[in-house]
C-alpha cells in the first residue's frame, strides 16, 4: 500500500477507538512522535495514555497494559514485533508509525505499520515524529502547528545529516509548518548552538566540517569575526541567530575561503537550519536541534515527561526543569566523549571498540559514541558496550559510523541483528546508528563475532563496486 492508503487506514482505526494507549521511545524523536499523536487525538477528543519505554525488550513489555485498548507504537515496534506476537497482542488492536528496520513476528502476524521506509526515496529520511505528523495532519488541517515537533524529530534523528537539510517529507513538512508561521527555514552554517551561544564557540565546537585554523580554537574564531566585522569587540558574544542577511553571507564567505585556503572543500560548511520564531530568543526552543538536545536530555535521563510538557507548551516549572536536565546532559556528554578519546578504543581490525562499563547510562552511550567518533578514525565503525543499571545481566551495546561507511558495504542494524541473535540478545535500529542489549559474559566473542561480520559486508562491498 501506498503512504496515503496507510496513513488514511490509521486515522479510520484511531476515529474508531475509544481510548488509546500510545507507547513511545524515550528519544527526541519518541517524545515529539508522542506529544503529536497525543495532541491530535486529544483535540479529536479521544483519551490518550502515553507510556514511555527505553526501548521494547522483554523486560519493558510488562508497561504495556494488558487491557481493550488500541496501542499505538511511536518510534519503536517495527523492529520489535515478535515481542508483540509472544505477548499475544492482537493485530487488530495496534498501529504502528515507525522508521526503524521491519522485522516480522516469526508466527507470520501482521501488524498495521506506517513505517517511512516502505515508501521510497521521498520517505526514507523522515522519521517516526514525520509519519505521527502525517497522521496528524489528517486527523485535522488545523493540527498543522505539530509541523514543528516533527522538524524536531527529524532533526533529533539526524535525518538533516547527510544533504545538511532535510528532505523529501521532512523538507514539506518544514515548509508545510513555515505556511502555519510556526517554522522559519533558513540558509545558515552547519554548526550547534546557533541561538544561545556566542558565534566564536559555535565556529570552534564545528566538527563537520572540521574548519582548518577555527575548529578547536576560539581565540582564531574571535579574530576572523572582528575581521569580518561581525564582532565588534573581544568579548563580543553575538550568535548566529543575530546576524542579518548580510552578515550571514560575510561570514560564509569568510569560513569557505578559510577552507579552500587549506585545500578544503567549503561543500559541508552550509546547513538549512531550522528556527520556530514563537519561541522566546536565545533559548535552546528557538531553533530545532537546540530543542531536540532537551528533549534527549529529559528522555534518556529517564525524565521523558518533562519533555513531553516541553512539547505541549509548558515554559513554567517543567521547561525549567528541562533547562536543568540539559546543563546536566551537556556535562555528562562531553565527559562521557573526553572518557571515549583518553581511554582510548580498541582497533579491532574493521570495527574500533570501548566498554564503558558501569561509568555512564546505557541510554547515553550511543550519542557519545556518535560525537567520540569524529575525532577517531572515522572509516571505522565504532562500537560502544555497557552495563544496564536496572537489569544486571544485560549488556547494552550501541553502534554509530557516517555515510561514506556505508557505501563500502556496512549496515549496522544488520550486523547487530545478526551477532545479538546468535547471542540470545535482541537489536535493532538504522545501518548508520544501531544498538543491542546482549546476555552479560560474551562480551568479548560477541565484539569479535561484530568485527567478522563488519569485515564480511566490507569484502562484500568492494567486491560489488
Ligand atoms: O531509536 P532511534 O532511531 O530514534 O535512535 C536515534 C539515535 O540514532 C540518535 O542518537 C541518532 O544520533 C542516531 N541516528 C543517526 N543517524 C540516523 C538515524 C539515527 O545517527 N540516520
Ligand atoms: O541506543 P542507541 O542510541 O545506540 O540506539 C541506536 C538505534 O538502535 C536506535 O534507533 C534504537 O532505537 C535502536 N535499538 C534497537 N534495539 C536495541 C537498542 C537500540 O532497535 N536493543
Amino acid at each position: 500500500m501506498g503512504v496515503v492508503e496507510d496513513i488514511n487506514t490509521a486515522a479510520k482505526i484511531i476515529n474508531e477507538a475509544d481510548a488509546v494507549t500510545l507507547i513511545s521511545h524515550i528519544d527526541a524523536d519518541g517524545i515529539t512522535s508522542e506529544a503529536i499523536v497525543s495532541q491530535a487525538l486529544t483535540r479529536a477528543g479521544i483519551s490518550v495514555n502515553p507510556v514511555f519505554i527505553r526501548q521494547l525488550e522483554p523486560l519493558t513489555m510488562k508497561h504495556i497494559p494488558k487491557d481493550d485498548t488500541l496501542k499505538i507504537f511511536t518510534d519503536l515496534g517495527s523492529g520489535q514485533q515478535n515481542l508483540l506476537e509472544e505477548a499475544k497482542i492482537s493485530a487488530d488492536k495496534v498501529i504502528i508509525l515507525d522508521h526503524h528496520i521491519a522485522q516480522e513476528a516469526p508466527n507470520g502476524t501482521k501488524y498495521f505499520q506506517v513505517n517511512s521506509q516502505f515508501y521510497g526515496e521521498e520517505y526514507a529520511k523522515c522519521s517516526a515524529a514525520g509519519i505521527a505528523y502525517l497522521l496528524a495532519r489528517k486527523i485535522s488541517e488545523s493540527n498543522k502547528d505539530l509541523a514543528k515537533l516533527a522538524v524536531v524529530g527529524n532533526i533529533g534523528d539526524m535525518m538533516a545529516r547527510e544533504n545538511c537539510m532535510l528532505t523529501g517529507a521532512a523538507h514539506w513538512i518544514a515548509e508545510d509548518g513555515e505556511s502555519a508561521g510556526k517554522v522559519k527555514i533558513v540558509r545558515g552554517i552547519n554548526c550547534y548552538g546557533l541561538s544561545t551561544r556566542a558565534l566564536h564557540i559555535v565556529l570552534s565546537n564545528s566538527d563537520d566540517p572540521i574548519i582548518p585554523g577555527i575548529s578547536g580554537a576560539p581565540q582564531s574564531a574571535i579574530k576572523l569575526l572582528l575581521k569580518t566585522g561581525i564582532y565588534k569587540s573581544q568579548t563580543d558574544t553575538k550568535t548566529f541567530e543575530e546576524l542579518n542577511t548580510e552578515e550571514i553571507k560575510i561570514l560564509s564567505s569568510a569560513l569557505a575561503q578559510q577552507m579552500i585556503a587549506n585545500g578544503e572543500s567549503p561543500e559541508r560548511l552550509i546547513a538549512e537550519i531550522y528556527f520556530f520564531p514563537d519561541e522566546t530568543i536565545k533559548t535552546p526552543l528557538r531553533n530545532a536541534s537546540e530543542y531536540a538536545t532537551m528533549l534527549n536530555a529529559c528522555g534518556r535521563w529517564t525524565k521523558p515527561k518533562i519533555g513531553e510538557a516541553v512539547c505541549f507548551g509548558d515554559r513554567g516549572i517543567k521547561y525549567r526543569e528541562a533547562e536543568h536536565m540539559l546543563r546536566h546532559h551537556r556535562s555528562i556528554i562531553r565527559e562521557l566523549c573526553e572518557y571515549i578519546l583518553e581511554t582510548g578504543v580498541e582497533d579491532m581490525g574493521s570495527i574500533q571498540a570501548i566498554n564503558t562499563g558501569n561509568r555512564y547510562p546505557d541510554t547515553i552511550v550511543g550519542i557519545g559514541a556518535g560525537m567520540a567518533l569524529s575525532k577517531l578514525n572515522p572509516d571505522k565503525p565504532i562500537l560502544v558496550m555497557c552495563e544496564v543499571s536496572d537489569e544486571p545481566d544485560l549488556l547494552k551495546i550501541s553502534m554509530r559510523t557516517y555515510e561514506k561507511v556505508l557505501r563500502r558495504g556496512v549496515d549496522l542494524q544488520e550486523v547487530l541483528v545478526k551477532a545479538s541473535a546468535e547471542f540470545n540478545g535482541a537489536g535493532g535500529g538504522h545501518n548508520i546508528a544501531a544498538g543491542a542489549y546482549i546476555p552479560k559474559g560474551c562480551e568479548n566473542d560477541f565484539t569479535r563475532r561484530v568485527n567478522e561480520l563488519v569485515e564480511n559486508q566490507f569484502a562484500a562491498g568492494s567486491k560489488n563496486r
